[in-house]
């Protein structure tokens, strides 16, 4: 492990770190108006819903290198308002143009292409071509510093979503079918797809093992992951010994090894009791 202190780290390392490791992270495309009515539009990766219940989402602005404020943090100080819009795929290389720092009399909309759609509750339009808008009001701005890079936090309450039918079944909101990207470090990115997502599941109606309670011939397993003893910590139970001599008595003939190979493949299958029982066969029986 290398170590780093921020005291110590340039802003330049501090940056290139946390924004390649925190990831992937959201993207906020943030549309604002001045108070000439001028529309502004811009992304913002320090982003995230933080609550909700009440709903609230937060994004970090830094300031310019000459220590002023982005268009974005002056429109949401004189508003009071803005639209979260989610970014998908089809509308990323839009998005990186909104991204360049135009003067603020500039329309990053008219600049990138992308279409207004009147809010419901706000005076802000959203972006039409956005999956999911979410009207925004402002709670309130913490503001971390004024020198150049330094950030202020927008903090804003959630007044009304939007959001496309074509990536909801059943009112539940399907997330291969968003489409929406991520944000790496650099200029990289990534999409949710089916591909890419996968499942973690723990039983929240039962208490689980725990690692604590695994014998140590599980523990120690030069087979198995972490992962896959996870699995059998996440059991509600260990199978008894009588359990394993009723059952599991002709796997006695195998080494530890082997037992755990076995169980591996049963764990990989998805067979995580009968998985528990054979590894304990190493514990009761050999
Ligand atoms: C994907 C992406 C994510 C970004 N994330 C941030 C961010 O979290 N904070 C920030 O201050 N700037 C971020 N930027 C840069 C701003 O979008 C950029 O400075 C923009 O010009 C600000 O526009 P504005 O002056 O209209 O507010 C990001 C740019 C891109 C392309």
């Amino acid at each position: 492990m290398k170590t780093f202190f921020p005291e110590n780290t340039s802003s330049r390392d501090l940056h290139h770190i946390m924004l390649g490791t925190v990831i992937p992270r959201p993207i906020a495309f943030v549309s604002t108006i001045d108070s000439k009515g001028i529309k502004n539009l811009a992304p913002f990766s320090y982003f995230n819903a933080v609550s909700s219940l009440p709903p609230k989402m937060m994004f970090s602005i830094s300031r310019k290198s000459d220590g002023s404020k982005k268009d974005t943090l002056i429109n949401i100080e004189n508003t009071g308002e803005c639209v979260i819009n989610m970014v998908n795929q089809d509308m990323v290389r839009q998005m990186t143009i909104a991204g360049f720092g135009f003067d603020s009399e500039v329309d990053e909309f008219s600049k990138s292409g992308l279409n207004t759609i009147n809010s419901e509750l706000i005076k802000t339009p959203g972006v039409m071509e956005s999956p999911v808008r979410y009207e925004c009001k402002l709670d309130r701005i913490i503001e971390l510093g004024v020198q150049p890079g330094e950030c202020s936090i927008v903090l804003c309450d959630v007044v009304c979503i939007h959001v496309d039918e074509n990536i909801m079944e059943d009112n539940k909101i399907k997330q291969e079918k968003t489409n929406i990207i991520g944000r790496l470090g650099g200029t990289q990115y990534i999409k949710i797809n089916k591909e890419n997502i996968f499942s973690a599941l723990q039983n929240r109606k039962t208490v689980p093992v725990g690692f604590d309670n695994l014998p140590k011939s599980i523990l120690q397993s030069e087979i198995l992951t972490g992962n896959e003893i996870a699995e059998i910590a996440g059991l509600d139970s260990l199978p008894s010994k009588e359990e394993i001599e009723t059952d599991y008595s002709s796997f006695k003939q195998f080494d530890l090894d082997t037992l755990h190979y076995f169980a591996q493949m049963e764990i990989k299958e998805g067979n995580i009791r009968p998985a528990a029982a054979i590894l304990m066969v190493g514990e009761y029986l050999l």
